[in-house]
């Protein structure tokens, strides 16, 4: 079966008009001026993984929008007593969901789902693969503060190779012909990340990165997926960590981003989280009407 009409399940190959389309939506919508455009709709969210923005956000957009929310989590739910992925996708189908937001571990669980199940899909994150509607509120509020992405450089510094928000905001900013550079050691950013997408580069030092960049996406290095790589923090620390003085290295409009949770300390010191440059909050914020837009669209109420 093909995926329900409005299902979201990545950006690769998503058309450039259709972003842009969902960019415009978004900009329309305000949670707190509710549109009741999910009015009775029962939208499911499936979580088989840790949440805190992704989960909420959906929530409270698809709220605002008169639908019903229900959650299932993998823990206190018939997923830990063994009940495979498509059963699941039956039983949720069954009780009357008209949306399925998923976040799984494992790469393409939601295009299984999607092939499966009649009842548009929405990627909430899976495993190393992608993450639509992050890489969607990103890109949404680079142009809340840049306006358009022509002539723009995005520096994105941290473990790419484990970051699916990373490989989505490829996918997306090269779309709109956005100079990418990746940055970090081998292991994190490694050289293949450049046949991701056209116009991505790799580098392994931070102050070619930051040179000249619009905006600098700072990706969570979490000590838990390192496992088996040679990483020493304190070495990652002392060549990657943005603070106070690698950021003068960027433009002097240059926004901080990151998908959170943010790690202080590590990725970044707390002068640059807190600093006037950060949009990590702004982002989180944007996380709304973006995920109102994504959800307006599965129901086909995008117009
Ligand atoms: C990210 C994720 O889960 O992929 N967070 C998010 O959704 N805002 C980033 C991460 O966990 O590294």
């Amino acid at each position: 079966m093909n995926p329900a009409r409005g299902s979201l399940l990545g950006i690769e190959h998503l058309e450039a008009a259709e972003i842009l389309r969902l960019l415009k939506f978004a900009r329309r919508m305000n949670p707190d001026k509710p549109r009741p455009l999910l009015k009775g709709k029962r939208v499911l969210l499936l979580f088989y993984e840790a949440s805190t923005r992704t989960r909420s956000s959906f929530e409270i957009a698809a709220k605002s929008m008169g639908a019903h929310t229900v959650l299932i989590q993998s823990a206190g739910s018939s997923i830990e007593k063994g009940e495979s992925l498509l059963d699941t996708g039956y039983t949720v189908r069954a009780v009357g969901a008209d949306i399925i937001v998923i976040r799984h571990p494992n790469a393409g669980a939601p295009h299984v789902m999607a092939q499966h199940i009649d009842v548009p899909v929405i990627n909430a994150g899976d495993g190393l693969h992608e993450h639509p509607s992050q890489a969607l509120l990103d890109a949404y509020t680079i142009l809340r503060n840049k306006k358009s992405f022509k002539g723009l450089q995005v520096a994105i510094v941290g473990d790419i190779f484990h970051s699916r928000v990373a490989r989505s905001a490829c996918h997306l900013l090269s779309k709109f012909g956005v100079k990418i550079i990746l940055c970090g050691p081998p292991e994190l950013a490694p050289d293949i990340a450049t046949t991701l997408a056209p116009g991505i580069r790799v580098t392994r030092h931070i102050e070619d990165a930051l040179h000249g960049t619009d905006v600098v996406m700072l990706l969570r290095v979490q000590k838990e997926r390192l496992s088996g790589l040679k990483i020493d923090l304190s070495e990652y620390i002392a060549r990657y960590q943005m603070n106070q003085t690698r950021l003068k290295m960027a433009k002097k409009d240059a926004i901080v981003m990151h998908p959170g949770p943010i790690i202080r300390g590590l990725e970044l010191t707390s002068e640059v989280a807190d600093g006037a440059q950060a949009r990590i909050l702004e982002e989180v914020h944007n996380g709304v009407p973006m995920r109102m837009a994504i959800l307006a669209r599965a129901m086909g109420k995008m117009r």
